[in-house]
């Protein structure tokens, strides 16, 4: 792999006015079947031509992605929608009225024309409409719908800054398009329609708060379900976003999980570990920072609005592996709104490990 090493160019764009002729440069290496990662509203994605078998295959190989696990097909207009599934459900065509262009994604059946490769073999296809400027400017240019997962190495958090692609990706892509950060930090919703009942099987972006509102019926995956049910049930198999250092998740009323962030860190650092914190605006208030010295202390902002924590939370999990942690407490968060898909991810980095501090509330 190492033999064809590609030299990787960043072009910065500026996502109120989209420079056309670099626009066009990275829709030309799409059309010959080359790889171009570009910012989205919630994560950098890493694109191919997704009518292109060949190229959508490097994708695997670029972020050492298993096999079988599919991609998310993205488009620029609805008019794109025909060649890529077979039936819009009455559920999807609502969805996608109220929520497109943004950040959810529909799995639908699946239309031959899209080569099996894409949807790692299944009937269906997860179809998105990106509302990001510079996404939607490239798909347009490059006249075909983009294949792309999160432009990250598997395993590592999804990059919300060029720099986080740049640092997974360099000389295993063409091109990265510098669109600045991205604006919800986390991934899309994910919903499966091609069904009875509409399946959440990713909280992300859209909250299940406002798919509720519009569709009279929504389930939840069986592992999310688990997670929903029982937000604090540890053991859960997944590890999908893994920082190099051990994560743990701290849940309980404020006051109890700043004392026992404080006892951690101390007991910690007397073993010589390197300790962070990632902790809201309340939290970080009620730790004293005479007894508590984390190496590192990461701010997701205030409790009471979660987009905050959202934006900044992969790139403050990034910051962790830079600053060589041996341990990492992150604060567990209320799943309400956004704050579902934050807990989602921190559950992952965790490895579902959860401790309770005082009572459970
Ligand atoms: O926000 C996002 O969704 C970003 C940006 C780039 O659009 N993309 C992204 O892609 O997060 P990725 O590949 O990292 O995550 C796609 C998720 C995976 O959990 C995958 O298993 C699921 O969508 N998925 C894709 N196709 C599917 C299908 N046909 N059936 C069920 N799940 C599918
Ligand atoms: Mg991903």
């Amino acid at each position: 792999m190492e033999a064809d090493r590609k030299t990787t160019r960043v072009y910065r764009v500026d996502p109120a006015a989209p420079d056309p002729i670099v626009i066009e440069t990275a829709a030309a290496v799409l059309r010959r079947g080359g790889l171009v990662a570009f910012p989205t509203e919630t994560v950098y994605g890493l694109g191919a031509n997704a009518l292109d078998p060949a190229a959508v295959e490097k994708i695997f190989a670029a972020k050492g992605r298993p096999p079988d696990n599919p991609l998310i097909a993205h488009i620029a207009d609805r008019a794109n929608l025909d060649g890529l599934v077979r039936r819009v459900s009455p559920e999807a065509g609502l969805l996608m009225e109220r929520f497109w262009p943004g950040p959810l994604t529909l799995v639908l059946p699946r239309n031959a024309a899209v080569p099996a490769v894409v949807s790692a073999g299944l009937p269906t296809v997860a179809v998105r409409m990106p509302d990001h400027p510079v996404a939607r400017a490239l798909i347009r240019a490059a006249g075909v719908p983009l294949a792309a997962p999160s432009a990250n190495t598997s395993g590592k958090p999804s990059p919300t800054e060029a720099a986080h692609v740049l640092s997974d990706l360099r000389g295993r892509i063409e091109a990265i398009l510098d669109g600045g950060p991205c604006e919800v930090g986390v991934e899309s919703t994910v919903v499966d329609l091609s069904g009875p009942v509409p399946v959440l099987l990713r909280p992300g972006g859209v909250t299940l708060e406002d798919l509720e509102r519009v569709l009279p019926q929504v389930e939840t995956a069986p592992e999310l379900g688990a997670e929903i049910r029982h937000p604090l049930s540890p053991g859960m198999k997944y590890t999908h976003y893994k920082p190099s250092a051990e994560v743990l998740l701290v849940a309980g009323a404020a006051p109890a999980v700043a004392g026992k962030m404080e006892e951690l860190v101390q007991q910690q650092r007397r073993e010589g570990k390197r300790v962070g914190l990632l902790v809201t605006a309340e939290l970080g208030s009620l730790l004293d920072r005479d007894d508590c010295r984390p190496d590192f202390l990461g701010h997701l902002g205030s409790r009471c609005d979660l987009t905050e924590a959202a934006f900044r939370l992969f790139g403050l999990l990034r910051e962790c592996d830079q600053k060589k942690l041996d341990i990492v407490l992150a604060e567990a968060l209320p799943e309400t709104g956004i704050g579902l898909a934050v807990m989602n991810r921190l559950r992952k980095a965790a490895g579902y490990r959860i401790l309770q501090a005082g009572q459970p509330d």
